[in-house]
């Protein structure tokens, strides 16, 4: 296994392997929120892609043979406001997507990506790097955690109008914050 830079020669593998990651996350969400929309594969591509563009970003790839078996997508974001006037903004890298191809995962491949993202980050004198998992993803926080990485803020959800009685939530979410 290799880990290089993006080329477009990956742009199918990458599509691909995104779709997987969103194909995976809607089908562990308990609420149903998460969808793999009918313009995803191109859409999301092209997001992420400008995204990368406009923030200083760098594609990873995991490659086998001539083949993209993850993805790590790194980009180093500006400050909103609001962080501008609440916190001391430290320069902090943003890991928006990670995925290994299913059959490959627990080889090894999604912490060898994510210590290349670091790097990145070290490289471009990131003082902080940062992620979004979702609670119910349970295998993937295991992963972080094992990598180093420490909860931090989490997001709290009710739908609106619903008792507390009829809230069917994982055990994850019932628990209250992330131990
Ligand atoms: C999460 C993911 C990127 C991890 O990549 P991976 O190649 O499978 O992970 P690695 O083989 O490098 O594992 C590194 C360590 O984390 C642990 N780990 C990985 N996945 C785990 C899981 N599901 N549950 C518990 N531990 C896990 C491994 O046991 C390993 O521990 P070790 O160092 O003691 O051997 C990959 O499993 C994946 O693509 N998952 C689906 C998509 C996803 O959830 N992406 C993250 C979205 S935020």
């Amino acid at each position: 296994m290799n880990i290089v830079e993006y080329t477009p020669d990956y742009e199918n593998d990458v599509k691909d392997l995104l779709t997987q990651l969103q194909t995976f996350l809607s089908n562990i969400d308990p609420q149903g929120i998460i969808v793999v929309r009918e313009n995803y594969r191109d859409g999301y591509f092209a997001h992420a892609m400008t995204a990368v563009k406009k923030h200083a970003g760098k594609v990873f790839l995991a490659t086998e043979g001539n083949k993209a078996v993850g993805a790590a997508i790194c980009l180093i974001p500006p400050y909103g406001e609001e962080s501008r006037l609440t916190t001391t903004c430290p320069k902090c890298g943003f890991i928006s997507d990670l995925v290994v191809a299913e059959g490959m995962r627990g080889k090894g491949i999604g912490s060898a990506l994510l210590a290349r993202a670091e790097r990145y980050f070290a490289e471009q004198h990131c003082e902080q790097m940062q992620l979004c998992v979702s609670t119910y993803n349970t295998g993937a926080i295991a992963f972080y955690e094992r990598q180093g990485l420490l909860k931090d803020c989490f997001y709290l959800r009710k739908p609106v109008g619903q008792s507390q009685t009829d809230l069917k939530l994982p055990e994850v979410c019932k628990s209250g914050p992330m131990a």
